[in-house]
């Protein structure tokens, strides 16, 4: 039986669905599958005797994010193990970072075999129970797609197959460079515009001290050490540390973390008009 992990890293749930879809590719062809986020895969002997590695992360800000980097530069180097990347965003910009996640698993000993780019609802929330990308065909609602699905389905059990069959074609992973949403205005913008600067349009981490209850669980969701307690046993955020990714707010449960969504509608709209080749694509 061969065996597979699935590695995520997921703010609000989107790329967690799909490498929880992939995971079901696999065991339907009798895979011994494990899925997990970076965090809580860290023993030692997760790692041996994977056949097919599968990573995915969503794009924040145009690229990879900090934290699932991070994440990557700790995975230990693996043996005889094929990959496969995925990307989710919300049909807004992603800068080729299917390739990025393939070159940092080909420096890990990992044979890359194909890669895609998913398009989900975007996740920026415009309240409490909407995200921009329910509400928006132009930014993911209705995503990912049965035929979408299918596609990735079907790639998935060609590259299973053929490790079955020890049959595996070599692949180039400048292919994946294909994978990315630059138009021409794209490819200006993103020379104009840095990762700071892309994070500045979006609004700051808000705290409702009156509905907090101390659980500390902010603290510890934050990837970028930017939540501490203080004294008096309130929150307080690092603007300097904090990249406005938002998993705070996605995981407090009394809603005392909480931004001024409204802010991130204009600027989001307004970059999307910028992107090209937005769609879900898969190549192998
Ligand atoms: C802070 C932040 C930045 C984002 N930046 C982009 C972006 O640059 N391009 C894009 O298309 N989508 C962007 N998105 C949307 C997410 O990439 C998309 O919704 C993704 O599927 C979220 O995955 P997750 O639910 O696993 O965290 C962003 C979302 C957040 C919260
Ligand atoms: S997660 Fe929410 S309730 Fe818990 S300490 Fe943080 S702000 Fe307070
Ligand atoms: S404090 Fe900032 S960096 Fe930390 S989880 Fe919240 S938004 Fe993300």
């Amino acid at each position: 039986m061969k065996n597979a992990l699935i590695l995520y890293y997921s703010c609000s749930g989107n790329t967690k669905a799909i490498a929880e879809y992939t995971g079901s590719v696999l065991k339907d062809r009798k895979w011994n599958v494990k899925i997990s986020n970076f965090d809580s895969c860290k023993t030692r002997n997760n790692f041996t005797d994977i056949d097919l590695l599968i990573v995915g992360v969503p794009v924040h800000y145009w690229e990879m994010p900090e934290a699932a980097l991070r994440m990557l530069r700790n995975l230990p180097s693996f043996q005889n193990t094929y990959g496969f990347v995925f990307s989710t965003f919300g049909k807004c910009v992603c800068n080729s970072v299917p390739f990025h996640l393939a070159k940092k698993l080909r420096a890990k000993n990992i044979n890359v075999l194909g890669g895609a780019q998913i398009v989900m609802p975007h996740s920026a929330h415009i309240d409490e129970n909407t995200r921009v990308g329910d509400i928006d065909i132009l930014l993911g609602k209705g995503e990912p797609n049965e035929e979408n699905l299918k596609n990735i389905k079907s790639v998935l059990f060609n590259i299973s197959e053929k490790i079955e069959n020890n049959n595996v074609n070599s692949f180039d992973i400048k292919k994946l460079k294909n994978l990315h949403t630059r138009g021409f205005t794209a490819n200006i913008m993103n020379v104009l515009m840095t990762t700071n600067m892309r994070r500045g349009v979006m609004p700051d981490i808000l705290y409702d001290k009156s509905k907090c209850n101390q659980c500390k669980k902010c603290i510890s969701i934050c990837d970028y050490q930017a939540i501490e307690f203080s004294d008096d046993n309130l929150i307080v955020i690092n603007k300097k540390r904090c990249k406005r990714c938002y998993k705070c707010i996605e995981n407090c449960n009394t809603n005392s973390l909480y931004t001024k969504w409204d802010q991130a509608i204009r600027p989001t709209r307004s970059i999307q008009k910028f992107a090209k080749n937005n769609e879900t694509r898969v190549i192998k």
